[in-house]
């Protein structure tokens, strides 16, 4: 069994997975709620909350899956891309057990976790594909296939996630701003106020959302308190549709460009409904293969860092010692 952990960024997460990766036996997410009155990830906050909680977490994983650690044959863990503190603990956590064990430890990037959730979702899923992977920190486009991923297109400023949660905050919601937008959004009209969609009709496959920040901006200073109330859920609701427009725009043209009938979407932003109802109606007028992981795999968890680990390199005992983790 693998056991994989995971801590870039506020979410304290284990879990325990069949040799292969492709079946969770158990995914402990604990989320920190300690961030929310900030707005942000703290990243300070965020590594101390961690080195509480990861021991529980991880004994919670094992427990869920009915195993002990006797059970466990390899430890995989994000050492890549995230806040270092936040990295670090589920590291050292990492370390220590695959020490004490004299277990092989598999450091994971936490980008090809986030596109490895699709082989949870669909285990018969196979490379070549093209992914999305839209969250808190990223957005980009990748071209994946047996030797690894290569990137297509990526933001030129701020990750979908981000812009969501920014764009939450503008609008007085609360953190994180993805599912707060959308919950509000659902009473909207998102054809009431024109946002623009970056890069929309330039021929390639990058992203840019801070022109769509900048005009929700305009738009609210143009109102008073009484107009941004009522003009909230229409607001919302345009905002939402801008982002997911580009979003699903640029992986439907990576998909074309590259000629390749499967398309992979994942990361955070992936939980978002009208992303995942308009990528599902887009694919299948083209006929196209879609994974979607589904929402509790797409936001960070430690299943898809398992996932990840047959697709990497193991490091032998006791050679990771000398392992460090990364923030780019
Ligand atoms: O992948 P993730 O959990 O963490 C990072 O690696 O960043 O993504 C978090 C991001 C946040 O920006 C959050 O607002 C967004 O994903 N998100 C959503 C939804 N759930 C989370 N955005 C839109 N709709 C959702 N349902
Ligand atoms: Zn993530």
């Amino acid at each position: 069994m693998i056991l994989a952990i995971e801590t870039s960024c506020d979410d304290t997460c284990a879990a325990v997975l069949a040799p292969d990766g492709r079946r969770a036996l158990s995914n402990v997410v604990h989320t920190q709620t300690e961030h929310a009155r900030y707005g942000g990830v703290v990243p300070e906050v965020a590594s101390r909350a961690h080195l509480e909680r990861l021991d529980g977490v991880v004994e919670k994983a094992l427990a869920d899956a009915d195993v002990d650690l006797d059970g466990v044959t390899s430890v995989a863990v994000t050492v890549r891309p995230g806040l270092i503190g936040a990295l670090l603990v589920g590291v050292s956590a990492a370390k220590g057990l695959a020490y004490a064990r004299r277990l092989p430890l598999v450091p994971v990037d936490h980008l090809e976790g986030h596109v490895a959730a699709a082989y949870l979702a669909e285990p018969d899923l196979e490379p070549p594909f093209v992914a999305l992977i839209a969250s808190g920190g990223h957005t980009a486009l990748y071209f994946v296939d047996e030797d690894g991923m290569r990137l297509l297109g990526e933001t030129l400023d701020d990750a979908a996630g981000e812009a969501l949660d920014k764009g939450a905050r503008m609008l007085g919601l609360g953190f994180p701003g993805g599912p707060e937008i959308s919950r509000v959004a659902q009473n909207g009209d998102p054809a009431r106020h024109d946002f623009p969609v970056g890069l929309r009709d330039k021929n390639n496959l990058d992203f840019s959302f801070s022109g769509l920040k900048t005009s929700l901006l305009y738009k609210l200073k143009a109102l008073d308190e009484n107009g941004a109330r009522e003009e909230l859920p229409h607001l919302a609701a345009g905002y939402e549709a801008a982002v997911v427009e580009a979003l699903s725009r640029k992986l439907l043209r990576a998909a074309d460009a590259r000629n390749i009938p499967t398309v992979v979407a994942a990361g955070g932003v992936a939980a978002n409904g009208l992303l995942r109802r308009t990528l599902r109606e887009e694919c299948d007028r083209r006929g196209l293969r879609l994974v979607v992981p589904p929402p509790e795999l797409c936001t960070d968890n430690a299943a898809m860092i398992g996932a990840a680990a047959p697709l990497s390199r193991a490091v032998s005992f006791p050679d990771y010692l000398a392992l460090n983790a990364r923030s780019v």
